[in-house]
């Protein structure tokens, strides 16, 4: 079996505004091709899963501000370190682990 490497390059950190997010795909390692949104909370970056668990809305066309990301469709909230519901129900997104080297954003594991 083929060495998955640790952390893929999703998009440029000038790619998503802040304040915003966007839609990526993988082009390599073990989460090849799965759709996730890429967070700018005012420079620090997130990743999560990119549908949200209410009725499927497109979570990278939402909004974040102070580590609270939203949802575009009913405004359902989550934490985007950790992908709790941010309104304290059992509702929750994956996250996955997120760094930035050399002006890229890069997808690591899924860490909740
Ligand atoms: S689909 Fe996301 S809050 Fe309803």
């Amino acid at each position: 079996m083929t060495e998955q490497p640790d952390f893929v390059p999703l998009c440029s950190v000038d790619d998503v505004k802040p304040g915003e997010a966007r839609h990526y795909r993988a082009t390599q390692g073990k989460w090849r091709l799965k759709p996730v949104a890429v967070w700018n909370d005012n420079g620090a970056y997130h990743i999560t899963n990119y549908v949200c668990p209410h009725s499927g809305g497109p979570l990278s066309e939402g909004k974040i501000e102070n580590g609270v990301l939203e949802c575009p469709w009913h405004q359902w909230q989550f934490d985007a370190a950790t992908g709790k519901s941010a309104r304290g129900d059992a509702h929750a997104i994956s996250v996955y682990e997120c760094k930035v080297e050399d002006g890229q954003v890069l997808l690591g594991d899924v860490k909740a």
